[in-house]
């Protein structure tokens, strides 16, 4: 499966962030915690290097994800030049509190109502955006949604006389290099339904489960998970929560179904806490060469 994302409005919005990085100060780059890389649009790592803004690196999330893997994520974001890496949930507004003084001290010299400091939100859709943008403000502005691109317009908005934060649409890239990228987003819901096949994506995830959590999978559907492969173990979702297709091809496990149970679940973090992607396997995966089915 090859997922191609390109809306008109994603060109829009790509000129859109290149101008208003030109005027901000710092950019605070929100990704998925569970799936760091997978989760950065490389078109905003462009942009802010050509730009040579500071980042804060936001692993947001951080409640779903796999407390040892986000570690090793801050580890790795944290070597690299002009970025601050951290991890928290925006959803706690105590956590998100944190994002403006590590934004300060990332450009120090903006501390005055003649110099305030001008914090740009960027990130892909469903990530977290919005949600730092009303923890931020102590209310709800943006619009919050776990559907993606549901932020059209950038908003700034003074949290102080010293501090303007600005909130930009979600900004997917025209082409996702790695397959398994694009099965890390639609798992994690970056990728809106209507662009993927949910009994795929389903079977990437239970495989990529299998390899780095089966006790967690085996726990909650009670099932034997020896052996399995992606396709065997949502064939045994599906027995077991009684996901039984009817019709023509009626008694088949409905794979579709027990696709979007295994979703669910792990979306609101019920299988446990998960993370898709390590530093390490990251770069195994890069190492072996894993590109898009269509190149
Ligand atoms: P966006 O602007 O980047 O597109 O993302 P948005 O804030 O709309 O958040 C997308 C979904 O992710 C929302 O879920 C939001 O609550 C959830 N979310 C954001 N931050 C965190 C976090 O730190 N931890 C967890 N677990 N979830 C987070 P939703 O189900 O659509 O909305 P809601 O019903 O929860 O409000």
């Amino acid at each position: 499966m090859t997922i191609q994302w390109f809306p008109g409005h994603m060109t829009a919005a790509r000129k859109e962030a290149a101008k208003a990085l030109a005027l901000n100060d710092v950019v605070i780059e929100v990704c998925d915690a569970r799936l760091p890389e997978a989760s950065s649009n490389p078109m905003i790592r462009e942009l802010r290097l050509h730009r040579q803004r500071p980042c804060l690196k936001l692993l947001n999330k951080a409640d779903l994800a796999d407390p040892a893997a986000t570690q090793a994520w801050l580890d790795f974001y944290n070597r690299q030049p002009n970025v601050k890496a951290v991890a928290l949930s925006c959803r706690k507004q105590g956590e998100a509190a944190r994002v403006p003084v590590l934004c300060k001290a990332l450009a120090p010299h903006r501390n005055d109502t003649f110099k305030p400091l001008r914090m740009l939100i960027m990130g892909i859709p469903n990530v977290g955006k919005s949600t730092l943008m009303n923890a931020l403000l102590k209310r709800r502005v943006a619009a919050v949604g776990d559907e993606p691109a549901v932020t059209l317009q950038q908003q700034r908005i003074d949290i102080s006389p010293t501090m303007s934060v600005t909130d930009t649409p979600g900004l997917m890239w025209p082409k996702i290099e790695h397959d398994s990228d694009g099965y890390m987003l639609a798992a994690s819901h970056a990728i809106g339904r209507n662009a993927v096949i949910d009994s795929e994506v389903g079977i990437f995830l239970a495989g990529l489960l299998l390899q780095r959590y089966p006790a967690l999978l085996a726990a909650r559907y009670g099932i034997a998970v020896d052996g399995m492969d992606g396709v065997a173990a949502v064939e045994a979702i599906a027995r077991k929560r009684g996901c039984i297709s009817k019709g023509r091809h009626g008694g088949e496990p409905d794979l579709e179904k027990a696709a979007m149970i295994l979703l669910t679940d792990y979306r609101s973090g019920k299988l446990g806490r998960i993370s898709l992607e390590t530093p390490e396997n990251r770069a195994a995966m890069l190492a072996a060469g894993n590109t898009s089915s269509s190149e």
